[in-house]
């Protein structure tokens, strides 16, 4: 509908041109339009919006496909809706469907028809993908800073217990004792890669997709190239399909963003056990702790919980978008309007989720005494003991093994830990063991044996923290 006085919202510009008037002589229905709308989610690309805008009229102009009046006019109402954005004054309104629709509909209020030249040579097929690229390559980079802030908060809390005592767990069984220091050392390994994921999906997704127009490219004489290169791009995507079809640098993100979240998670997990009367290993201060109305003693982990939880939000995030895409025929399909809001939401559970860990990682204390008892607990140095029969007797590791066996089933009988089993009782299972023995049955000296690349002796965990300190920045 072109007639200006009728109202046909949706589809109406500014001043009453209809946006696809030419071709429509009715309006939508009210349920088209409520499915169709996208504004309410995708008002968070205004700002990608206008930055993709201001690159491309600047170039139509050099390239001699727009006058600098109407260049200077675009430029300048770009900027005051900018100044409008800025301020929550700019009129966000659901009849102009979605945020490019928006902006232009209000350039041509702001500056008239010179607002209608914009839209040469650009679709919003390569608008769309542009605007998202830029917002998913910033936030994986605010991601990237976020990841290696929690990587510094481990390592700040690991420095001082290179060498405090944790039991080592597996099946959440006690096996071997370890350091507090190493244990969160490992999480900053998990993060490194999940930082380098981050970083690598940026490299890969930082083409332009801006000048593939609707999916075949332009006939005007535009140069994709400089807009790249304006909005911090490496180059311009190479194929105009590709261009407007392509969600995976989301993907990719939201599949990098799962797995930090299921780290986050498991070191949730290790903190809301930890903090169990029954562990005791560490405390949180009241900052990152709630109460109970009713049980005046608790003090919860909530925040460990709920970024346990959050991992489920990343996960399905992924799978959404995921499903969306896997049956889309090239190239755009409005199904593609759907990717906005799981990944919003991703990055919005996970930026929290880093902030909050990091947060709670600095707020953690040890309690040592706990650690240290529960490292020598559950015959933890049975190991040692099966290594020493290797290197001071000879035996195979085997026979050592089963020997050990039968010490602990002894210990177990008398009610002693290994330490404090008589050496009469071990000599009536190997007469040839020593007093000397003793020296590797203490968590203290299993832990300091243990001085492999990579170990949980305080020496290569220190070397381990120094290599961190030198990488992050
Ligand atoms: N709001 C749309 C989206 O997010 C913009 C692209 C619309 N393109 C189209 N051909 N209808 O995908």
């Amino acid at each position: 509908m072109t007639d200006s006085s009728s109202d046909t919202p949706n589809t109406t510009q500014a001043g009453g041109q209809a946006m696809w008037g030419g071709r429509f002589s009715d309006k939508p229905a009210e349920l088209m339009q409520a499915i169709n709308v996208s504004i309410g989610f995708d008002k968070r690309l205004a700002a990608q919006d206008l930055a993709g805008s201001r690159a491309h009229a600047a170039m139509l102009q050099k390239v001699g496909v727009i006058t600098s009046e109407d260049a200077a006019a675009i430029l300048k109402g770009l900027d005051a809706i900018g100044r409008e954005i800025e301020d929550g004054r700019f009129p966000f309104r659901e009849e102009f469907e979605d945020i490019h629709m928006n902006v232009e509909a209000r350039l041509r209020e702001l500056i008239g028809p010179a607002a209608g030249r914009l839209h040469t040579a650009r679709s919003r097929n390569d608008q769309v993908a542009l605007d998202f690229r830029i917002w998913v390559r910033d936030a994986a980079e605010r991601t990237h800073g976020l990841i290696q802030a929690l990587q510094k908060a481990l390592v700040a809390k690991a420095e001082p217990h290179a060498a405090t005592l944790m039991p080592g767990f597996t099946h959440l069984q006690p096996a071997q004792p370890v350091t507090f220091g190493h244990h969160l050392m490992a999480y900053v390994e998990m993060f490194g890669r999940d930082a380098g994921r981050f970083a690598d999906a940026r490299t890969r997704m930082n083409e332009s997709p801006l000048g593939a127009a609707a999916l075949a490219g332009s006939p005007f004489p535009i140069d994709r190239h400089a807009t790249a290169t304006a909005l911090g791009f490496d180059r311009p995507t190479a194929n105009s399909l590709d261009s407007v079809a392509d969600r995976d640098f989301a993907l990719e993100c939201l599949a990098a963003g799962s797995v930090c979240a299921i780290h986050l998670s498991r070191l949730a997990e290790e903190i809301v056990i930890w903090m169990t009367p029954q562990f005791g290993f560490v405390r949180l201060t009241d900052a990152f702790t709630t109460g109970s109305s009713i049980m005046p003693q608790k003090k919860n982990p909530d925040a460990a919980e709920l970024i346990r939880a959050k991992a489920g939000r990343l996960l399905g995030s992924f799978t959404q978008l995921a499903v969306v895409m896997k049956g889309l025929p090239l190239t755009y399909s409005k199904d593609m309007q759907e990717d906005k809001v799981p990944t919003f939401e991703a990055f919005d559970a996970l930026e929290l989720s880093l902030r909050a860990m990091a947060g709670m990682v600095a707020d953690l204390e040890p309690v040592p005494d706990r650690m240290a008892a529960a490292a020598g607990a559950g015959y933890a140095t049975a190991t040692d003991l099966a290594d020493w029969l290797v290197r001071e007797l000879g035996l195979a590791f085997r026979d050592a093994h089963h020997i050990t066996g039968a010490a602990v089933k002894r210990a177990e009988a008398l009610g002693c830990d290994l330490p404090g089993l008589p050496l009469a009782e071990l000599q009536a299972l190997e007469p040839r063991i020593s007093a000397g023995v003793y020296d590797v049955l203490t968590p203290q000296a299993s832990v300091a044996s243990r001085t492999s690349y990579g170990g949980t002796a305080p020496d290569q965990v220190r070397a381990q923290i120094k290599r961190w300190k030198e990488t992050l920045p």
